[in-house]
C-alpha cells in the first residue's frame, strides 16, 4: 500500500545537533505593533539518549497530568522533542529550550550556565520544576532561583521582565538547556515561592502589546519527512501551513483535562466506536497518542496488534497493516482522519524504539485508567504532526487544521 521512507538513519542522526533559529528578519527591525505576529522556527530531534520505552515515559507524564499536576518534559526519555533557541539577557545568550504545551514555566541553566547581564534581576524567590512525577507527592523535583530578564524569541518577539527559573548548571541532566513553557498559566501555580501565578511568555507578549491575542499556532512535520521546520507562531496561526480552515473547539469543562489544553472528543476506528465523546488533552510533550484502557483494548482487538515488550507498543504484521482502517477523531463537530500510515511509528526510526528493522509498531497506546477519569485521551506529537494546532487563551479554545502532511505516507 505504501512504501517505507528510504531515508537513511545516518541523515536522521545528523538532525539532533542542528537546533536552528530564524534570523532572517533581524536585519529589518520592524515596529512591534499590536497586530504583529511572528513565527519561531523549531528544530526536531529524534531522541538519541537511549529511549528504552517511550510508552513508559509518556505514561509517567500522563499519570502526573491525570492527577492534575504539572510535569515538564523529561528530555532524556521523550521520543521526539522540538527545541527552539531562545535568547535571555541583553546582550542575549542563546539557550536551546524544549517547547512544551503541557507545562508553563520557562527555565534554563541545565547544560549552559545563566549569563547575567544588566537586565537580569534576582527576585529572591525559589523556583521548582517537577519531572515525570508529581513533586508534591514524592519531592522528585529540581529547584533553582527565579529571575526576571529580557527574553528574545526572535527579533519581533522580545519580552521584558519575563520570569525565568534558573537551575544550577552542574545538575546531571542531559539534553537541552531547559524548557519554554507555553501551556496555560494555571500550571504555574505553586512553582515559585511568594507567587500565585507566573505570567507565561505568551501572557507577557500580550500584556506588553507585542501580540494582539493570546494565541499560539503549532506546526510540526512528521519526523520521517524531510521537513525539519516545525514552527511556533505567537499571536495567530500560519496560514501557509494549513490546507483547510481552522476549526475550533472550546476548552472542556471536565477536570482534570480542563487544566490543560483539554477538549471533548470521540474516536472511531473505521465505523467502530473506540471512545464515546469524553474529555482529554492535546499535548506537544507526549510522543504517542493515548486512549483510555478500555478504548485501547477495543483498538487492540480491531487491529490485531500484540503488545511488544521491547518497545512497549502494539506490533502488527504487514498483512494486518494492509487491513488497517483509519481512526476518526471528532471534536467540535469536525472529524479528523488519522490514516493507517499515521498510526504507525516511522519505520526508518524503529531502532529508536528498540524495534526490529522491518517491524510495524502502532503509535496508539493505553492510559492506565479506564474511560471516565476526566482525562481519557492524549493527542500527542504523533497526532500533531498530521494536524496544525492552535492554542487560544483569549477565547478558551483549541483549533485544528489539515496540513500537507495529514495524508503523508512517509512512516
Ligand atoms: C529522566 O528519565 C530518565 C530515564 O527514565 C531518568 O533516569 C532520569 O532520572 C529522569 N530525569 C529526571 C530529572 O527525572
Ligand atoms: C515583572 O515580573 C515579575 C514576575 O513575573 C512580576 O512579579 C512583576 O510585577 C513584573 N513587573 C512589572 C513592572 O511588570
Ligand atoms: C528525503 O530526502 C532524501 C534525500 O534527498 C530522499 O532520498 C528521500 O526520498 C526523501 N524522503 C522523503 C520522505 O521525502
Ligand atoms: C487512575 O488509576 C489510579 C490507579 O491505577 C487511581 O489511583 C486513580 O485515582 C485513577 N484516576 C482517576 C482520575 O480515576
Amino acid at each position: 500500500m505504501v512504501s517505507a521512507s528510504s531515508r537513511s538513519l545516518s541523515s536522521l542522526l545528523a538532525l539532533p545537533v542542528l537546533a536552528f533559529f530564524s534570523l532572517s528578519a533581524s536585519a529589518l527591525p520592524r515596529p512591534r505593533t499590536a497586530s504583529s505576529t511572528a513565527a519561531l522556527k523549531l528544530a526536531v530531534r529524534i531522541n538519541s539518549y537511549g529511549i528504552k520505552n517511550i510508552a513508559a515515559a509518556d505514561r509517567a507524564r500522563a499519570e502526573v497530568l491525570q492527577a492534575g499536576g504539572s510535569s515538564s518534559i523529561n528530555a532524556t526519555n521523550s521520543g521526539v522533542i522540538y527545541t527552539a533557541d531562545i535568547g535571555v539577557g541583553s546582550p542575549a545568550t542563546y539557550y536551546t529550550l524544549l517547547v512544551d504545551t503541557g507545562s508553563s514555566n520557562t527555565w534554563i541553566g541545565v547544560n549552559k550556565a545563566y549569563e547575567k547581564t544588566a537586565t537580569s534581576k534576582d527576585t529572591g524567590n525559589k523556583f521548582f520544576v517537577s519531572y515525570g512525577e508529581w513533586r508534591h507527592l514524592d519531592g522528585n523535583s529540581m529547584s533553582g532561583e527565579e529571575y526576571t530578564d529580557t527574553v528574545t524569541l526572535n527579533s519581533d518577539l522580545v519580552i521584558d521582565n519575563q520570569s525565568i527559573g534558573v537551575i544550577p548548571w552542574d545538575s546531571m541532566v542531559q539534553g537541552p538547556d531547559g524548557i519554554l513553557g507555553v501551556g496555560p498559566v494555571d500550571l504555574t501555580q505553586d512553582t515559585v515561592t511568594n507567587t500565585f501565578e507566573v505570567p507565561t511568555v505568551t501572557n507577557n507578549l500580550y500584556k506588553q502589546g507585542t501580540i494582539s491575542s493570546e494565541v499560539l499556532g503549532v506546526f510540526f512535520a512528521p519526523a520521517s519527512s524531510n521537513d525539519t521546520g516545525g514552527e511556533l507562531t505567537f499571536g495567530s496561526y500560519d496560514a501557509s501551513k494549513i490546507t483547510g480552515d481552522i476549526n475550533y473547539v472550546p476548552i472542556t469543562s471536565t477536570s482534570p483535562a480542563c487544566r490543560y489544553w483539554g477538549i471533548d472528543q470521540s474516536i472511531r476506528y473505521g465505523s467502530d466506536t473506540i471512545l464515546d465523546e469524553t474529555a482529554g488533552i492535546v499535548d506537544t510533550g507526549t510522543t504517542l497518542i493515548y486512549i483510555a484502557a478500555d478504548a485501547f483494548l477495543t483498538y487492540q482487538y480491531a487491529t490485531g496488534g500484540i503488545l511488544d515488550e521491547e518497545s512497549g507498543l502494539l506490533k502488527i504484521s504487514s498483512e494486518q497493516y494492509q487491513q488497517l482502517s483509519s481512526l476518526y477523531f471528532t471534536t467540535g463537530g469536525v472529524t479528523y482522519e488519522l490514516t493507517p500510515n499515521a498510526q504507525i511509528w516511522p519505520r526508518s526510526l524503529n531502532s529508536y524504539i528498540h524495534g526490529t528493522a522491518d517491524g510495524i509498531y502502532l503509535v496508539v497506546s493505553s492510559l492506565e485508567n479506564r474511560s471516565g477519569s476526566g482525562l481519557d485521551f492524549i493527542n500527542g506529537y504523533c497526532f500533531l504532526e498530521r494536524f496544525y494546532s492552535v492554542y487560544d487563551t483569549t477565547n478558551s479554545r483549541v483549533g485544528f487544521a489539515t496540513t500537507e502532511y495529514t495524508y503523508a505516507t512517509t512512516n
